[in-house]
């Protein structure tokens, strides 16, 4: 047991000097044109109702946060996005909010708020905020004030249709139980537009008075001092008012149709000129909707509009979708994984700039969703995808938890479920004498829910995260898969997490380098390189819970591993030949 244990700790110690001394070289920094703080960033991602609770009423908050932002920035990452703080009634945790200048009261006021900003500050972290614009909170005054007479001056903040003029054009609710997205009020005889909850009316972003709100108040974050915005559904905030019915090239699509708004990329040069320029600050925006042909127009800097985009194509793989969003029985197919991947970083060429996740709040577990969740292969499955992550061309987002290798925890019973979109399917489908049970199977792999459970910080009573009663429920494998445990453990999904950071950062290649795919039509191997100055790194993951070969054009005669997700390297030394869910980096 000890001689192991020695062992292992020798091969940490030796992968972490050989990554440590792959510095990036002079001519790497010079010759870089375009070098920016956001693209070398590794972002890390806080749920804050999830994150740490301070005060025991088993609700995270900002004081939780910043008790453990030495906990962060041992990570080594450089940016945290904290989903939205700001106050909300909470139907949809934050993403209803009802004053964009206050603080959630159960997250705390604003002077935790401002020592939180100080405290990432003094440390060399940056605060990225979310951007919640395309709607409010139906608690929001100006929706008060817009519902109460068609007369009052906030009328045209939000979207009206007069009943007397006959029932709207159908469009789609993400969150209605009817799946209807106009809501009919009696208080004005009319209809409301919500393209999520009843309690999430969509703003009217032809008004120039609502833009002339919303850039004053991120000018606000901006001058407390926060580097940027991650915006909510912003693809989806210009509306053709007239509301006719879904024009023939969007049936089946409202997603790609909300995306296409007629004064969209207008609006987003505006806020550009109106706020964003003055600013040091990254954007980056929720791509939903968003095709990879169309995503140039928003991070094309010669447009000046954003700086990022999320790429939504590979979130819809290995799921069948529909009414009871079926899992396709195939599983993810590793070939299109590839092919989308490969497509949008082409996408954005020699100019624009990518982004790279595999997890966040509206996604189940990273490796429940895209690696191997049972206790043999939780963790190398774990590692396998950080590595991906960290090696990939774009920036990465990280989601918090998912260096501890958490889990999606897959709930039995509809009563331990919190968010409004489960919630509102299954009533749904209730209502309309569906099939409860094929649902809640589902939703043991793709519901919001398995990715925002508590962080497990240690063994004691619900994992550290509060000492009251949780918000929702912990894992219960918090025993085994925590922090503090982890943190002891040199080989820990943790530590590997730690290692992938620090190696990305001392090779410059891993952010600026040219990515290449590889054997392509591999089920079961993903291989890459990436190519800076005459550089060249390869990068090989098995996907798979067997042995697979990457079948490559490369010769491997003085290739030198630089990383790995084994910590033991194997007895018959094939470089291209992985063991299951094997991931290594090679210097060719
Ligand atoms: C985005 C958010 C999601 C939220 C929705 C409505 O998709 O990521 O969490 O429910 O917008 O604001
Ligand atoms: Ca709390």
């Amino acid at each position: 047991m000890k001689v192991r244990k020695y062992f292992a700790l020798l091969t940490v110690a030796i992968l972490t000097a050989m990554a440590a001394c792959q510095s990036p070289t002079k001519k790497d920094d010079q010759s870089i044109p375009n070098r920016k703080w956001w693209k070398e960033a590794v972002v890390y991602q806080i749920y804050p109702r999830s994150f740490k609770d301070s005060n025991g009423d088993g609700v995270g908050d900002l004081k939780g946060i910043i008790s453990k932002l030495d906990y962060i920035k041992s990570l080594g990452v450089d940016v945290i996005w904290l989903n939205p703080i700001y106050a909300s009634p909470n139907h949809d945790n934050g993403y209803d909010i009802s004053d964009y200048r206050k603080i959630m009261k159960e997250f705390g006021t604003m002077a935790d708020f401002d020592s939180l900003l100080n405290g990432m500050h003094r440390r060399g972290l940056k605060l990225v905020l979310d951007l919640v614009v395309n709607h409010t909170s139906s608690d929001h005054e100006w929706f008060k004030q817009s519902r109460s007479s068609r007369t009052n001056p906030y009328r045209h903040f939000y979207h009206w249709w007069p009943a007397e003029k006959g029932k709207p054009a159908k469009r789609y609710s993400y969150f209605d139980v009817d799946n209807n997205a106009w809501k009919y009020d009696s208080t004005t005889n009319a209809y409301y537009l919500h393209y999520f909850a009843r309690s999430q009316p969509d703003l009217n972003w032809e008004n120039p008075e609502v833009r002339k709100k919303i850039y004053s108040m991120m000018r606000y974050w901006f001058d407390k001092g926060i580097d940027g915005f991650r915006m909510d559904v912003i693809p989806f905030i210009s509306k053709d008012t007239t509301f006719p019915p879904l024009p023939k090239k969007y049936h089946g699509n409202f997603l790609h149709y909300y995306a296409n708004g007629p004064h969209l990329h207008q609006y987003l040069h505006e806020m550009n000129q109106k706020v964003l320029s003055h600013y040091d600050i990254m954007t980056v925006a929720e791509g939903a909707g968003v095709t990879s042909d169309e995503a140039m127009n928003f991070v094309d800097p010669k447009r000046q509009e954003l700086n990022m985009l999320y790429n939504f194509e590979v979130m819809g793989l290995g799921l069948k979708g529909g009414e009871y969003r079926d899992l396709d029985s195939n599983g993810v197919s590793l070939v299109q994984f590839k092919k989308i991947y490969t497509k949008w970083d082409s996408v954005y060429g020699e100019r624009g700039w990518g982004t790279i996740f595999l997890g966040n709040h509206d996604m189940p577990r990273m490796v429940t969703r895209w690696g191997n969740d049972s206790p043999e292969y939780r963790e190398l499955s774990s590692k396998m995808l950080t590595t991906f992550l960290l090696t990939m061309h774009g920036t990465p987002y990280y989601y918090f938890g998912d260096e501890l290798g958490m889990d999606n925890i897959k709930f039995d019973s509809i009563s331990d479920y919190r968010d409004i979109e489960t919630l509102h399917i299954y009533e749904h489908i209730k209502e309309t004498g569906g099939d409860l049970q094929r649902f809640l199977n589902n939703e043991k792999m793709i519901a919001r829910d398995n990715g925002r459970t508590p962080f497990q910080w240690d063994t004691t009573a619900n994992a550290g995260f509060t000492s009251g009663t949780p918000w929702i429920k912990v894992n219960p494998n918090y025993k085994t898969v925590n922090e503090a445990v982890e943190e002891k453990d040199p080989n820990s999904t943790l530590n590997y997490f730690r290692k992938m950071v620090q190696f990305r950062k001392n090779n410059l290649i891993m952010v600026y380098g040219k990515y290449e795919l590889l054997d392509q039509d591999n089920p079961n191997v993903y291989a890459y390189t990436r190519e800076l100055n005459g550089r060249k790194m390869l990068i090989l993951l098995n996907f798979t819970d067997h042995q697979a070969d990457a079948h490559l054009p490369v010769n491997m005669k003085n290739a030198k591993q630089l990383i790995g997700n084994y910590s033991k390297t194997a007895e018959k030394e094939n470089p291209l030949s992985l063991r299951p869910y094997e991931a290594k980096v090679y210097q060719l």
